[in-house]
């Protein structure tokens, strides 16, 4: 009998015991992301590298068309969560390079990744994006000195006041055509991102309306000299100015596609912003964050709305990605190793 419990107890204790085991070791980390993390460690033993995050595939093509990646022949990539992470050098400095995917989860998910997973100095964005500005032109590229979040809304009924943390609205009935009448959708607040952050305290968030480029890159970046912008598609499609870069303007962005003028001329005269992406502004809230360097570079395909007919990004687009890889490629070379620290 006094055996039998015995015997009982120990199979319970053994139960209890390898249950919790059986669930972290064999099913919480798939296998998969074991051997991809085991990759990373090797990977990071070469570190430190500077991350660039595209967003989606014609900026990718533009990017490795101008030849100047080269693969780390012992480690050229690691997948992890169903992206490449390709490792690598640009102008001889060591990088790690991801395409993101459209909007602002995957741009902080992949930026959060980057940073947790290997050894990063700082990160490059880079991508296209609508012009807001008319004193800008389609195939020009922008650094912008400060984003925001234009997405982040409460929307309204039409006679309702204002949350206390909007900092700007946007009323639909404004734009009705004819002007008499209420428009049920009534309007909208922009409210702000909460900023959780290193040099904030802890749990508690700030919320900031612009977020800031880091300094000294975006000195770097003011500096940038013997970049030759392209002002061809093709043979027979150019554009009627030579492109310019521009640093230290504002940019916008939220989840839409923007390919509206009434909206991208509201979108320039309240908050004064260039550039409209859906990236921009969840990588760099990302890395300041975690209290890394950034840099977001944005070629300008089209005119979100405000151009005659349609959008330019079908004819433009490759266009506006080539000039913004040669500008990575010119910020990479240009950046001072003791401007790729930390802090
Ligand atoms: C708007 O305000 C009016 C009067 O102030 C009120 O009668 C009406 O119900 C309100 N409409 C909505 C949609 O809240
Ligand atoms: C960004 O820079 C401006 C000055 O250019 C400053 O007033 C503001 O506080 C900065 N924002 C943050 C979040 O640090
Ligand atoms: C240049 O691009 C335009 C627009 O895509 C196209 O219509 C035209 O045929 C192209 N020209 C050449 C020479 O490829
Ligand atoms: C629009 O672009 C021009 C040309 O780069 C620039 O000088 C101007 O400051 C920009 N406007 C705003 C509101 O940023």
């Amino acid at each position: 009998m006094a055996a039998k419990q015995a015997v009982l107890l120990f199979s319970l204790i053994l139960a209890l015991g390898f249950i919790p085991l059986l669930v972290f070791s064999a099913q919480a980390i798939p296998f998969e992301r074991l051997e991809s993390l085991r990759v990373v460690k090797k990977v990071n033993k070469n570190g430190p590298f500077l991350g660039l995050i595209t967003v989606y595939a014609p900026e990718e093509e533009a990017f490795f068309k101008t030849g100047v990646f080269r693969p780390d022949p012992r480690h050229p990539f690691v997948d992890l969560s169903g992206r490449r992470f390709r490792i690598g050098k640009v102008e001889g400095k060591k990088v790690i390079y991801v395409k993101c995917g459209v909007g602002l989860v995957n741009a902080a998910a992949a930026t959060q990744q980057m940073l947790d997973l290997f050894d990063i100095k700082g990160i490059i964005h880079f991508g296209i994006s609508g012009n807001a500005n008319g004193s800008m032109q389609i195939g020009d590229v922008t650094i912008p000195g400060q984003l925001a979040q234009t997405g982040l809304w409460d929307w309204l009924k039409p006679n309702a006041t204002m949350e206390p943390n909007d900092f700007a609205q946007f009323d639909f009935k404004s734009y009705n055509d004819p002007k008499v009448g209420e428009n049920h959708l009534g309007k909208v607040g922009y409210s702000t991102e909460q900023f959780y952050s290193v040099a904030g305290e802890v749990n508690v968030p700030q919320r900031p309306v612009w977020f800031n480029i880091t300094n000294n890159w975006l000195h770097v970046a003011s500096h940038l000299q013997g970049v030759k912008l392209d002002q061809c598609a093709n043979s027979t499609l150019c554009l009627p100015e030579k492109p310019k870069l521009v640093v230290g303007l504002k940019g916008a962005t939220s989840n839409f596609f923007i390919d509206n003028a009434a909206y991208t001329q509201f979108l320039f005269k309240t908050f004064g912003v260039t550039s409209l992406d859906m990236e921009s502004l969840a990588v760099v809230m990302t890395c300041l964050s975690n209290g890394y360097p950034v840099i977001a570079i944005r070629g300008l395909s089209d005119l979100a709305g405000t151009q005659k007919g349609d959008n330019t990004i079908r004819l433009f687009g490759s266009l506006a990605a080539l000039n913004t890889a040669k500008v990575v490629i010119g910020f990479v070379k240009s950046l001072p190793i003791n401007h790729v620290s930390r802090f």
